[in-house]
C-alpha cells in the first residue's frame, strides 16, 4: 500500500475537521476550486477522531523492566523522576500501568478493585499525583475474560470498566488480547471503543494484540495505535525482527493512527549503546509511539540521554505525521526516508550487519531534488556538513546515522 494518498472531498468536510483541531490538515490542503479541495497527504484527522496522539503518544509502561510488580510507588516515583529528569520536557507525557494492578475478583457491582496492598490511594489517588506534575495516567486491561496475567479481563463489561477509568481520570488504555473468546479482535476492541467515547472523557486507546488479523488494516476507527508485532525482548535480534515486521507498514500510519512496534528497551538488557541508539532511531523514523520501558528513577545519564535526544524526538514528532520507508535494502543495508513537515527529510542509515560498513543513497532516491548541494545533521553528533547528490556515512555494525537534510524541494 502507497503512503500517499489522494483524495477529493467537499469544503465541508475540510472545514469540519479544520474545526476538531486537525491542525496538520491546513498545510496539507490544496484549494482547487471554491467548493473542492484536493488532499495531498494521507489524512490527518485519525478516522477514531478522538482528537488524541495526533503526534505519536510518548511516555512511559512498566512491564519491560517490572514485569507483574507494579505500585503506587513505582508509578509515583518513576513520575516524578520523568518530571525531574528532562523526560517531561522532552514531550513524554504517559506514565502507564500495565498488567497487575488489580485484585482477581470485581466487587458487588461488578467494578474492577486495584489491589490496596499495592496502590493504596487507588487508581484514582495515583491518577492524581501523576496529573498535578502535569503528566497523564495510562492503564492497561483486556478483551478477553482475563488479563495476560489472569486478572479479570473486560470483555462484558466495557462499559463498567470505561466508566470507572474515566472516574479515576484515567487517560490512556492499554487494550490487551489474552483469553479471548475466539470472536473477532475488531469487533472486541470496538465494543471498547465505543464504551470509553461514551465516558466523555478523552482516553487514547491503545490497541494490543500483536499485530493478529492484520489490525493494521482495520485499526485506524478503533484506536489511536496498534501492536503490529509479539513482545519485544531486550535484545539486539528482537529488535530487529519487529523492526522488520514493522517497517512495512507504513501506508497505514498517520495522525491519531500509529502502527506501535512495542516499547523501547533503552537501557535494558544486552543492547549496546549502538543498538539502543539504533533502537530509538528506526522507532522515530517509522513515528512509533515512544513508551520507555526502563527504570526510570535509576536510568543512567547514557539511557536518559538517547531517551531525550531532542533532534531525535522531532523526526517522531513531527506533525506531518508520516512513517517513513525504506528507500532501499540490500544485504542488511537500510536506507530509510521520512518526509517531514516544512521540507526537510529524515534519513537513517541502519546497519544490521555485524561489520562498519558504507552506506549509501542519493538525494533524488529520498525525495530531494532541485539543488546543486544538500544540508546534513548528523542528529546524533549534531554535526553539519554539505554534500552534492550523494548521502553516505560510514556506519558501524548495528548502527544507525540519522541525518535531517535540508535544501531543494522535496516530493512527497
Ligand atoms: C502481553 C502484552 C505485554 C504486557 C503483558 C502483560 O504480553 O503484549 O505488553 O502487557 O501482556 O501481561
Amino acid at each position: 500500500m502507497s503512503s500517499v494518498h489522494t483524495s477529493t472531498f467537499s469544503a465541508g468536510t475540510a472545514k469540519r475537521w479544520l474545526r476538531t483541531g486537525t491542525l496538520a490538515l491546513a498545510a496539507a490542503l490544496t484549494v482547487a476550486t471554491a467548493s473542492a479541495v484536493t488532499l495531498t497527504t494521507a489524512p490527518p484527522a485519525s478516522a477514531l477522531g478522538n482528537g488524541l496522539a495526533l503526534t505519536p503518544q510518548m511516555g512511559f509502561n512498566d512491564w519491560n523492566a517490572y514485569g507483574c510488580n507494579v505500585t503506587e510507588s513505582l508509578i509515583k516515583s518513576t513520575a516524578q523522576a520523568m518530571h525531574d529528569n528532562g523526560m517531561q520536557a522532552a514531550g513524554y507525557t504517559y506514565v502507564n500501568i500495565d498488567d497487575c494492578w488489580m485484585t482477581h475478583a470485581r466487587d458487588s457491582n461488578g467494578r474492577l478493585v486495584p489491589d490496596s496492598a499495592k496502590f493504596p490511594d487507588g487508581i484514582s489517588g495515583t491518577a492524581d499525583f501523576v496529573h498535578s506534575l502535569g503528566l497523564k495516567l495510562g492503564i492497561y486491561e483486556d478483551a478477553g475474560s482475563a488479563t495476560c496475567a489472569g486478572y479479570p479481563g473486560s470483555l462484558g463489561h466495557e462499559t463498567t470498566d470505561a466508566q470507572t477509568f474515566a472516574s479515576w481520570g484515567v487517560d490512556y488504555l492499554k487494550y490487551d488480547n489474552c483469553n479471548n473468546d475466539g470472536s473477532s479482535a475488531r469487533t472486541r476492541y470496538t465494543a471498547m471503543r465505543d464504551a470509553l467515547a461514551a465516558t466523555g472523557r478523552p482516553i487514547l486507546f491503545s490497541l494490543c494484540s500483536w499485530g493478529q488479523e492484520s489490525v493494521w488494516t482495520w485499526g485506524a476507527d478503533i484506536g489511536n495505535s496498534w501492536r503490529t508485532t509479539g513482545d519485544i525482548q531486550a535484545s539486539y535480534s528482537s529488535m530487529l525482527s519487529i523492526f522488520k515486521a514493522n517497517v512495512g507498514l507504513a501506508g497505514y500510519a498517520g495522525p491519531g493512527q500509529w502502527n506501535d512496534p512495542d516499547m523501547l528497551e533503552i537501557g535494558n538488557g544486552s543492547m549496546s549503546v549502538t543498538e539502543q541508539q539504533t533502537e530509538f532511531s528506526l522507532w522515530a523514523e517509522m513515528a512509533a509511539p515512544l513508551i520507555a520501558g526502563t527504570n526510570i528513577p535509576q536510568a543512567s545519564d547514557t539511557t536518559l540521554g538517547i531517551l531525550t535526544n531532542k533532534a531525535v524526538i522531532a523526526v517522531d514528532q513531527d506533525p506531518l505525521g508520516k512513517q517513513g520507508t525504506e528507500v532501499s535494502s540490500a544485504g542488511g543495508h537500510h536506507v530509510l526516508a521520512k518526509p517531514l513537515s516544512g521540507g526537510d527529510v529524515a534519513v537513517a542509515l541502519f546497519n544490521e550487519t555485524d561489520s562498519t560498513a558504507t552506506l549509501s543513497t542519493t538525494a533524488a532516491a529520498i525525495g530531494k531534488s532541485g539543488a546543486s548541494s544538500y544540508q546534513l545533521t548528523d542528529l546524533w553528533t549534531g554535526a553539519t556538513r554539505t554534500t552534492g547528490d550523494t548521502i553516505s556515512a560510514s556506519v558501524p555494525a548495528h548502527g544507525t546515522v540519522l541525518y535531517r537534510v535540508s535544501g531543494g524541494t522535496t516530493a512527497r
